[in-house]
C-alpha cells in the first residue's frame, strides 16, 4: 500500500489535489445484506473505510474531507440501527480526541447537534476544544443530523434575527452572508463530491456549497471503497474542465 501511495503521489504530482473532497457514504446496508449480516455490520465496516480514506486524504494533501454520516431523515430508521450508528460516532469521537493532535487532523461535526444524545454533544465539544488548538490542520468533517435544506433554513433564521435586531439590513444580505451562516462557515466549498453505491442523486447534501462541485458516481459500495477508488475519482476530476460559469 505504501509503495502504491508513493507511486500515486508521484503520478499526480504537479496536478493539485482537490482542496475539499466530500463523500456520501452510501451502500452499507446492501454490503451487509449481500453477506447475510445485519445492516449495522455494514455501518461498522463503513466507519473503518471512513478512517482509511480520511487518513489517505491527509497523506495526499487534501485539506478538507467531509462525509455524510447521518441525515436529518435517518432518524426514521429502525431504532437498533440508529443506536448502532450513534455507538460508532461515540467510539470514533473518543478516538479522535485522543489522536487528533498527533495526526494534526481537526475533526469537526456539522449539523443540528442540539438533538443528539447529550454524551455525544459533550464528546463533540471535547473534539472542538482540541481542534481549536491545532496549527493549520487537515480538517475531517462528519455531517451528523445534517440536512442541506435544514442548514439553509437555520442560516435564514439566524440572518432574520440579526435583521430584526437591527444588526443587518436586508440590503446587507449577500451570498457571502448566507455562506457565513452555514455549518461550513470558514471552509472552502467542496471541489469534488463522490457518491458510491450506484445511486445518482444529491440527497440533501451540501446543497448551497455544491453549486460548482464536480460530482463523481461509482457503483462500488462504501465499505468496499479503497484509496485506489479515491485516486480514480481524483483522476477523473483532473480530466474535467471547471469554468465556474465562464468560458
Ligand atoms: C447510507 O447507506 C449510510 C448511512 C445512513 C450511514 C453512514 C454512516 C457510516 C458509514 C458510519 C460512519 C461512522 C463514522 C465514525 C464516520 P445505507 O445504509 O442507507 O446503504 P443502503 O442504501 O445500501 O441500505
Amino acid at each position: 500500500m505504501a509503495l502504491f501511495n508513493i507511486f500515486k503521489k508521484e503520478k499526480t504530482a504537479g496536478a493539485a489535489v482537490p482542496q475539499h473532497i466530500a463523500i456520501i457514504m452510501d451502500g452499507n446496508g446492501r454490503w451487509a445484506k449481500k453477506r447475510g449480516l445485519p445492516r449495522s455490520a455494514g455501518h461498522a465496516v463503513g466507519a473503518e473505510t471512513f478512517r482509511t480514506i480520511a487518513t489517505y486524504c491527509k497523506d495526499i494533501g487534501v485539506k478538507y474531507f467531509t462525509v455524510y454520516a447521518f441525515s436529518t431523515e435517518n432518524w426514521k430508521r429502525p431504532q437498533d440501527e440508529v443506536n448502532a450508528l450513534m455507538d460508532l460516532f461515540r467510539k470514533y469521537l473518543v478516538e479522535a480526541a485522543e489522536t487528533m493532535a498527533e495526526k494534526n487532523i481537526a475533526v469537526r461535526v456539522l449539523g443540528d447537534l442540539s438533538v443528539l444524545p447529550e454524551d455525544i454533544q459533550a464528546l463533540i465539544r471535547d473534539c472542538d476544544k482540541i481542534a481549536d488548538q491545532l496549527e493549520d490542520p487537515a480538517v475531517a468533517c462528519l455531517c451528523i443530523n445534517y440536512g442541506g435544506r435544514d442548514e439553509i433554513k437555520n442560516a435564514v433564521r439566524a440572518i432574520a434575527q440579526k435583521v430584526q435586531e437591527g444588526a443587518l439590513t436586508p440590503e446587507d444580505i449577500s451570498e457571502q452572508t448566507i455562506t457565513q451562516h452555514l455549518y461550513t462557515a470558514g471552509m472552502p466549498d467542496p471541489d469534488l463530491i463522490i457518491r458510491p453505491s450506484g445511486e445518482i442523486r444529491i440527497s440533501n447534501f451540501l446543497l448551497w456549497q455544491s453549486a460548482y462541485a464536480e460530482y463523481y458516481f461509482t457503483d462500488i459500495l462504501w465499505p468496499d471503497f479503497k484509496p485506489e477508488d479515491l485516486d480514480r475519482a481524483i483522476e477523473e476530476f483532473h480530466r474535467r474542465s471547471r469554468r465556474f460559469g465562464g468560458v
